[in-house]
């Protein structure tokens, strides 16, 4: 059958990822799709750059949001982040255009996930966004899918793997905030821009994603209360240490019953004193961990690698795999006029 041809717009930490993703595992990836995966544009902001990948093989788009337009292009991958500007256009453009989108960009999908699922269910084409929660951990499928007959009870997790680095090293090391940061940055886990990370703020965008697929309600970013770890200083985890507890920021999510019957969705980020011996205490590193409690499978914990190269290479090659297979179905866990307006138990941040 005839190989799905691929459009890669951002060539950084995830877009080279992919690349050699698909070079190493190729003989894999062509057996669970049945065809080739194959990429034919990619389209960065600097062409010059040295990346370590040979981009010789594929044609150059100077302008990303034409990819959308190549004819012989039937998916675009964005990687290039940003809630707005290139990336949504190229998003918008992409689905207009009866193509496929594969995302990992969790600020455009906590922001514009409803518009976006909208116009891809009206234009019958896939969108998909594993890679933007929790890098390679395949919580999206396994909540979408996996718990599918379950009413969620609580979801809540550690969702930003640079922070949780900068807090389990700074408590295993004594080190200190800055240059752990720097590590993380190093290592190709923190945001173009790490406030937010450090404030919360990508823990709140997936927070945002992950509740709307747990509770079938409608994303709701704004609703998000949010508080990062910039204020944690050294003696607070030696405090919380002396006590028999660690610091972890969690994002937690819940629905509420009022006293007048209605629902409410509570969304929150912030640092936790997590027991010692409760499972997110012994998440270290850039590591995420999801815990969902579905009312028939019981409490599971979901865990792995949430930021980097490989991990979030492999969620965006999962999502390629799927549409390669003619998988179609919405994007959230029902169709988007199904989604639930809840309203905030809390009253948010932003
Ligand atoms: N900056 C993010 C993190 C990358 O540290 O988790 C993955 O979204």
């Amino acid at each position: 059958s005839k190989p799905l041809r691929i459009a890669l717009a951002g060539l950084g930490t995830v877009g080279c990822g992919v690349i050699r993703l698909l070079d190493a595992n190729a003989a894999i990836v062509r057996a669970r799709a049945g065809r080739e995966l194959q990429v034919v544009a990619v389209s960065a902001r600097d062409k010059g750059k040295q990346r370590g990948v040979d981009l010789g093989r594929f044609a150059w788009e100077d302008d990303m949001t034409a990819m959308a337009a190549r004819d012989d292009v039937d998916v675009v991958v964005e990687l290039v982040g940003g809630s707005d500007g290139p990336a949504l256009t190229l998003a918008r453009n992409t689905i207009k255009a009866g193509k496929g989108l594969v995302t990992a960009n969790k600020a455009m999908i906590a922001h514009h996930g409803m518009e976006l699922a909208r116009l891809a269910e009206a234009a019958r084409v896939p969108l998909k966004f594993e890679a933007a929660v929790a890098g390679g951990i395949p919580v999206v499928k396994g909540l979408r899918e996996g718990t599918a007959a379950n009413a969620i009870e609580h979801i809540y997790g550690i969702l930003n793997g640079t922070s949780n680095y900068i807090l389990s090293t700074m408590e295993a090391t004594g080190a200190d905030f800055a240059d752990t940061l720097k590590e993380a940055q190093a290592k190709g886990y923190a945001e173009a821009d790490p406030t937010f990370d450090i404030e919360g703020t990508d823990a709140a965008h997936k927070l945002a994603i992950l509740a709307s697929i747990a509770f079938g309600s409608q994303v709701d970013f704004a609703a998000v209360e949010c508080e990062g770890i910039a204020q944690v200083r050294a003696a607070d985890i030696a405090q919380a240490n002396a006590l028999g507890y660690v610091i972890r920021l969690i994002g937690m999510a819940d629905v509420e019953t009022g006293d007048d019957g209605a629902s409410r969705l509570l969304q929150r980020v912030k640092p936790c004193l997590v027991p010692r011996d409760h499972p997110l205490a012994h998440v270290t590193g850039a590591t995420n961990a999801v815990v969902a409690e579905g009312n028939y499978s019981g409490r599971l914990l979901f865990q792995g690698p949430g930021a980097g190269d490989g991990p979030t290479a492999s969620a965006v090659v999962a999502d390629l795999i799927d549409i390669a297979r003619g998988e179609t179905s919405a994007p959230f866990s029902v169709p988007v006029a199904d989604l639930v307006a809840m309203p905030a138990a809390g009253s948010g941040n932003r």
